[in-house]
């Protein structure tokens, strides 16, 4: 069995402990701040966050699916497609007709899970933190 839900402040510790496992840490004020924005969703499984999301909107016109981050043990149990058509339901809830996300040139399992989302590529940037490909999906 699996939930759902927007991230509330009690939620903040355990995606803070997330960003600990998974790679780079974002910054605390950051993932409060988009929690009080209502910008992340989380899923709870095992009364635990098995994964959050947090999308932006960039322009106030253009969503971009910022972070998607599951722990490792629930990685590849489709959970990711989960995520993924939940936020797309709120995209469209707001009307908007298409979204962007981006994943780093050296993350290959990121990019094949892309693919097989139908995401479109439509190019690479030279970020501070390296190369990161850019996609683009119509809803
Ligand atoms: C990348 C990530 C979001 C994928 O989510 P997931 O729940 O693990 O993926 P799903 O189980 O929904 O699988 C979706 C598709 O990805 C691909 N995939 C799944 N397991 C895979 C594996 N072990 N190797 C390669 N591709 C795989 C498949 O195409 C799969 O579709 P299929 O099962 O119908 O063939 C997740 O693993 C994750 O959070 N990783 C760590 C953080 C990260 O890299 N975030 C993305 C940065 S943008």
């Amino acid at each position: 069995m699996s939930k759902i839900i927007q991230a509330t402040k009690e939620h903040l510790p355990s995606i803070l402990q997330i960003n600990e496992i998974i790679d780079y840490k974002n910054p605390e004020e950051f993932m409060l701040e988009s929690i009080l924005a209502w910008r992340i969703s989380v899923c709870i499984v095992e009364e635990q966050v098995a994964w959050y999301s947090l999308y932006q909107n960039i322009w106030g016109n253009t969503p971009l699916l910022a972070l998607v981050k599951i722990l490792p043990k629930y990685q590849w149990r489709g959970f990711g497609t989960q995520l993924v058509k939940n936020l797309e339901e709120i995209i469209k809830d707001k009307w908007y007709t298409k979204y962007l996300s981006s994943t780093e040139v050296t993350n290959t399992l990121s990019q094949k899970f892309h693919q097989k989302l139908e995401f479109t590529k439509i190019g690479i940037l030279d970020m501070p933190h390296g190369k990161e490909m850019f996609y683009i999906k119509e809803l």
